[in-house]
Parts: structure tokens; C-alpha cells; sequence
């Protein structure tokens, strides 16, 4: 009995200790994890996305979809200068925007219509917004279109990529 008391004792203390570790946010159990963790408070990926060139501002046709691909070969983006300037917009206008153009609904591509400025997934009948930061409009997805962030440079004209708001569909990270 005695050593049962003792075995329970030891028990429950191991437990408060992992219970502590989990609820204070440590990752002790891994040796090695917490490197690979995000900052506290931060929700994305630590890995650093590239910077890649997307186009010369002045170049982009005004309402047409532009094909890149980022932050990889595998995922397919669409730049698009809008015409007038719009919430997260770069360039000397502030009009350039870029989705990733995978659904997020099954990950089929989405077709960029200009008449509405939507994408529109021909799957199952999926709208995002072009002017509102990829917003889905109806259909069966339930997330927006990732965001490509860019930024530019006035002395060169060159938009560039920089990282990914929201997640590519089909990944557990956008950087593999
Ligand atoms: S894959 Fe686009 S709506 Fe289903």
C-alpha cells in the first residue's frame, strides 16, 4: 500500500509538471521543439518566405490577371492591377493586388472575371473579391483566397512578392 501511495505521489507530481510545461505555453516534451515553435503571440511560420519579382508597375495591364508563381513553382498566383486604389494595394497607385489562384475550397484554379472583379472557382460555383483582400462571396468555401503580400520599389517600378496571408490550399505550411 505504501508503495502505492508512493507510485500515486510521483504520478501526479510528473503530471503537474507537464500540465504546467502545456499550460505556461512550454514545449519541453520534444527536445528540439522550441526552435522550431512560432514567437509567442505570433501565429504563423517562423520561415523566412523569398522575395521574388513580380512585374514593373508600369507594365501591369490595368484590370487583367497576371500569372506568377509563389513562394514556389507549385503554387499558382495572379497579380492584378486594379485600376484604382484598393485596401493592401501597392504600386505609385496603390492598385496592385495578389491571390494565390488555388480555391480554397478544394484547391481547384480560379479564374479571374473582370467585368465583376471576382474569381470564380468553376468546381463548386466559389466567388472571392478581388478589391476586398481575396473575400470569399459565396459558394463552398469558407476561407478567403490567400493573399500574396508584395511591396514595391519606386526607384526599379518592381512589385514584389514578399509572403502569403492565409494558407495555400492542400499545405500544413506555405513554405515546404
Ligand atoms: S474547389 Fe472551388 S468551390 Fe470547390
Amino acid at each position: 500500500m505504501q508503495e502505492l501511495k508512493l507510485g500515486r505521489r510521483i504520478f501526479l507530481k510528473s503530471a503537474g509538471g507537464v500540465a504546467a510545461a502545456v499550460g505556461t505555453g512550454g514545449v519541453a516534451l520534444v527536445p528540439g521543439a522550441a526552435q522550431a515553435a512560432a514567437a509567442p503571440g505570433s501565429t504563423g511560420t517562423t520561415l523566412t518566405y523569398p522575395r521574388r519579382g513580380v512585374g514593373k508597375a508600369a507594365g501591369m495591364p490595368v484590370n487583367t490577371a497576371v500569372s506568377f508563381s509563389y513562394p514556389d513553382p507549385s503554387s499558382p498566383c495572379v497579380a492584378l492591377r486594379m485600376g484604382s486604389a484598393v485596401a493592401g494595394g501597392v504600386g505609385p497607385n496603390g492598385d496592385i493586388v495578389a491571390y494565390s489562384s488555388l480555391c480554397t475550397h478544394m484547391g481547384c484554379p480560379v479564374l479571374y472575371h473582370a467585368e465583376s472583379k471576382t474569381f470564380k472557382c468553376g468546381c463548386h460555383f466559389s466567388m472571392f473579391d478581388a478589391e476586398h483582400s481575396g473575400q470569399m462571396i459565396c459558394g463552398q468555401a469558407t476561407e478567403n483566397l490567400p493573399r500574396v503580400l508584395l511591396d514595391y520599389d519606386p526607384a526599379s517600378d518592381t512589385v514584389n512578392a514578399v509572403g502569403i496571408d492565409g494558407l495555400i490550399y492542400g499545405r500544413q505550411a506555405n513554405i515546404l
